[in-house]
């Protein structure tokens, strides 16, 4: 089987203007321009992403969104729908984010709805998974998580669930400084794809399965070097340039190991 190219993926959340991202790529390409060993993606806000588009546009950074309808289009105000999403050159959209999930209320059931559409558009969702302190603590991880794999990938063909990405992010390790030891996480992420081997046999072995939560420059290199782990989804390390463009050398440090 072809290795698995590792995807490093800044999420910014509800950072940046138009003008802090577009100075952001400037910075980010004279830093990463060239660079060949894992994709780069940056998923911004949408009111970057036209910006963005223009910026990166011929780059070896690929665009994301941070979220979409469940609809193709239709009377759903406030709503944003993949169509526009890859009409602004986007390839990649986070779906199922713990924040939104706890924040913005949204099921297994809404996350599987968007997953299969976002397919369909032409979109490579990164869908996010992840168990809170209690649920692990009380030895609960695999099971959680296993259950949100299972009901967001439900009704995909072999060859849909190939082109997921999926993120293991444990809700107690984001924007905390606490990250999970990279044996746990390498521990989840093999947990992962033998989850996805159950529903759909040796097309788990292409499934790029990403560890996110505190992921900073010091940390990715050990995360990067274990068999599982494809990469990282990056929140607060992902919003300054040089702190990222530094992250992603020593990704490719770690992937060398
Ligand atoms: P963090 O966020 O890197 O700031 O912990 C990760 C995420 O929420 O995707």
């Amino acid at each position: 089987m072809a290795k698995r190219h590792p995807i490093i993926a800044g999420n910014w959340k509800m950072y940046k203007t138009v003008s802090e991202a577009r100075d952001y790529a400037v910075k980010l390409l004279e830093k990463v321009g060239d660079i060949t060993e894992v994709d780069v993606v940056i998923c911004a806000p949408f009111t970057a992403l036209s910006t963005l588009k223009d910026e990166l546009e011929e780059s070896i950074v690929h665009l994301g969104a941070q979220n979409m309808s469940w609809a193709l289009e239709g009377a759903y105000t406030g709503e944003i729908s993949p169509k526009m999403l890859t009409d602004l050159a986007c390839t990649y959209v986070v779906l199922g984010h713990s924040e939104r999930r706890e924040l913005m209320r949204e099921t297994d059931e809404d996350i599987a709805k968007k997953v299969k559409l976002a397919l369909s558009s032409g979109l490579i969702p990164i869908l996010c998974v992840g168990e809170n302190l209690t649920q692990r603590e009380g030895g609960r991880a695999l099971g959680i998580v296993r259950g949100q794999v299972e009901r967001d990938l439900a009704d995909l063909s072999a060859e849909e669930l190939a082109r997921v990405v999926i993120a293991y992010e444990p809700i107690w390790a984001i924007g905390t400084g606490k990250t999970a030891s990279s044996q746990d996480a390498q521990d989840m992420c093999a947990g992962i794809r033998s989850t996805l081997a159950g529903i759909a046999g040796s097309v788990a072995d292409e499934v790029k399965i990403l560890y996110g939560g505190s992921v900073k420059p010091d940390n990715i290199a050990e995360l990067m070097s274990k068999p599982d782990i494809d990469g990282a989804l990056v929140g607060g390390a992902s919003l300054d340039p040089d702190g990222f463009s530094k992250l992603i050398m020593n990704a490719i440090e770690g992937v060398r190991k």
